[in-house]
C-alpha cells in the first residue's frame, strides 16, 4: 500500500533534500584532482569519468573535467543528474534558457527524468579544441537515480567516479560505489570513516581519506534561502564567497575526500617523537612529564589523545583520534579497529565496562551513553571517561 504523504512527511522531506542541494567549488575540485595528478600525472589519461548526482548545466564538477578534458587526456566524459519532480528541494524548478533552446528539450521530460551530458574526442562545434562547448545531452530514460539500472550501467561502462554526493544518501551511495569496483573519488564528512560501509575499506586498505581539504573549512554554494547559520555564510563571505543573485555560500568544517586514488600525502610518514622524546618535550601538557595511560578494561594499549603525540617507538595497540586518518600512512601504521565497533572490540580483548566504571562515570557528570557490559576503551584518570572516537592502530614493524 502507498502512503499518502502528509503536509509534516513531505515538509520534512523536502528538508532533508535540500540539506543535500550543497554544490563543491572549483578551487576544492582543483586542488584534490591536482594531488592525483601529482602522484600519477596519467590518473585521467584515456579514461571514461562519470560524476553521477551532478548538474551537468553549471556543476563545477563537469566544468573542471570538460574545461580539461584534453590536458587530462580523458577518452569520455559523462556526467549525470537528477529529475526534479524526485527531488523535493527542486520545488520550484525551471529549465535553463540552454535546455529550452536545445531541440531536446522536452517540457514534460524536464521535469521526470535526469539528464545525461557527454564529451568525447569530438570536435563537434569546429572551433580547434574539444572542451565545454562540444558536450552534448539528452534526457535519461529515467529519474538520475544513481541507484537505477541506468546509471549503474553507466558506473559499470565507466573507468573513474568522482562527484558529491547527497549527504543524506552517502551510505547508499558508499555502498553503490564500491558494488563498481572502479576508482572513484566523492566528498563525505569526516564521520563517515567509523561507518560499516567504510571503516572495513579504510582498514584494508581500499579507501583512504582525501589528500587535501581534511581538518579545513570546503566552501559550498546552496540554493538561495537554504537554512544556513550566519556565521558560516559569514565565514564563506571572508573565505572570498559572498552571496551572489544565485545561490547562498556556507562552509563545512567536517567534509573531506573519501577516495582509492593513490596520492603523495599518504606515503609521506608522520614525523613523530619517541616515548621519552614526548615525555620531555610534547607541546600537551597531559603528555609532558606524564607519559602515556592504558586503557582499564584493555591494558595492553595505551591512549594518545594527539595525533602528534604518537610515539615512534612503541609497538603495542595505541588508540588514537579518528583525525589520525587525515595523516594516515599505510607503510607506516596498520589500523586495526575502531574503538565505537563493539564486536571488533571483544575480537581484540577488550574488557566489558563495568557497573562500577559507569557509576563513577556517571557521578562525574558523564552523560554519553555508556552502560555496564559495553566494550568500549576506558579511562580512569584525571576522571572515568570514553574517549571520543578512537582509531587502534599499531606500528608497522620496521617502519620509522
Ligand atoms: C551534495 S549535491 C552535489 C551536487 C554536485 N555533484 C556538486 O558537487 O556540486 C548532491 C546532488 O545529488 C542529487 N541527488 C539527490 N538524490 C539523488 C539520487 N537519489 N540520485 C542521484 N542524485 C541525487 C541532488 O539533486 C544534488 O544536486
Amino acid at each position: 500500500m502507498t502512503a499518502i504523504p502528509t503536509k509534516n512527511g513531505s515538509q520534512n522531506a523536502a528538508k532533508a533534500a535540500k540539506a543535500d542541494e550543497f554544490y563543491t567549488q572549483w578551487a576544492d575540485i582543483e586542488r584534490e584532482m591536482n594531488a592525483y595528478l601529482e602522484f600519477n600525472r596519467d590518473v585521467f589519461r584515456d579514461k571514461v569519468v562519470l560524476l553521477p548526482c551532478d548538474d551537468p548545466e553549471w556543476s563545477n564538477f563537469t566544468k573542471f573535467f570538460a574545461l580539461h578534458f584534453t590536458d587530462l587526456g580523458l577518452r569520455t566524459l559523462i556526467s549525470t543528474s537528477y529529475a526534479p519532480d524526485s527531488n523535493p528541494a527542486k520545488a520550484n524548478y525551471h529549465p535553463t534558457l540552454f535546455e529550452i533552446n536545445s531541440p531536446h528539450f522536452d517540457p514534460t521530460k524536464t521535469h521526470t527524468n535526469g539528464k545525461l551530458l557527454t564529451l568525447h574526442r569530438e570536435d563537434i562545434n569546429g572551433d580547434g579544441v574539444v572542451d565545454i562547448d562540444d558536450l552534448r545531452w539528452r534526457y535519461l530514460d529515467g529519474d538520475g537515480d544513481f541507484r537505477s539500472a541506468e546509471v549503474s550501467a553507466q558506473r559499470d561502462e565507466a573507468d573513474i567516479i568522482i562527484t558529491n554526493p547527497p549527504f543524506s544518501l552517502f551510505r547508499n551511495f558508499m555502498t553503490w560505489l564500491v558494488g563498481g569496483n572502479k576508482p572513484f573519488s566523492i566528498i563525505g564528512n569526516s564521520n563517515a570513516v567509523t561507518y560499516v560501509e567504510t571503516f572495513p575499506l579504510i582498514k584494508n586498505n581500499q579507501l583512504w581519506k582525501g589528500a587535501t581539504a581534511n581538518s579545513t573549512d570546503m566552501v559550498f554554494a546552496v540554493p538561495k534561502g537554504a537554512p544556513i547559520k550566519e556565521a558560516d555564510r559569514l565565514k564563506a563571505e571572508r573565505l572570498g564567497y559572498p552571496s551572489s543573485g544565485d545561490y547562498d555560500f556556507t562552509r563545512l568544517g567536517n567534509s573531506c575526500w573519501f577516495t582509492n586514488i593513490d596520492h603523495g600525502r599518504r606515503h609521506k610518514p608522520l614525523q613523530l617523537m619517541t616515548m621519552a622524546e614526548n615525555i620531555k618535550f610534547s607541546r600537551h601538557k597531559d603528555v609532558r612529564g606524564l607519559g602515556y595511560r592504558r586503557y582499564c578494561n584493555f591494558a595492553e594499549a595505551i591512549e594518545v589523545p594527539y595525533v602528534d603525540a604518537i610515539p615512534s617507538d612503541f609497538n603495542g595497540l595505541m588508540g588514537v583520534p579518528i583525525t589520525y586518518l587525515d595523516k594516515h600512512n599505510p607503510d607506516q601504521f596498520e589500523i586495526v579497529a575502531h574503538a565505537d565497533d563493539m564486536e571488533a572490540m571483544r575480537q581484540i580483548g577488550v574488557e566489558p565496562l563495568g557497573a562500577d566504571f559507569v557509576g563513577k562515570y556517571k557521578e562525574q557528570g558523564g552523560t554519553g551513553s555508556n552502560s555496564p557490559g559495553h566494550r568500549k576503551l576506558g579511562l580512569t584518570a584525571p576522571r572515568y571517561y570514553v574517549p571520543f572516537k578512537r582509531i587502534l592502530i599499531r606500528r608497522r614493524t620496521g617502519a620509522s
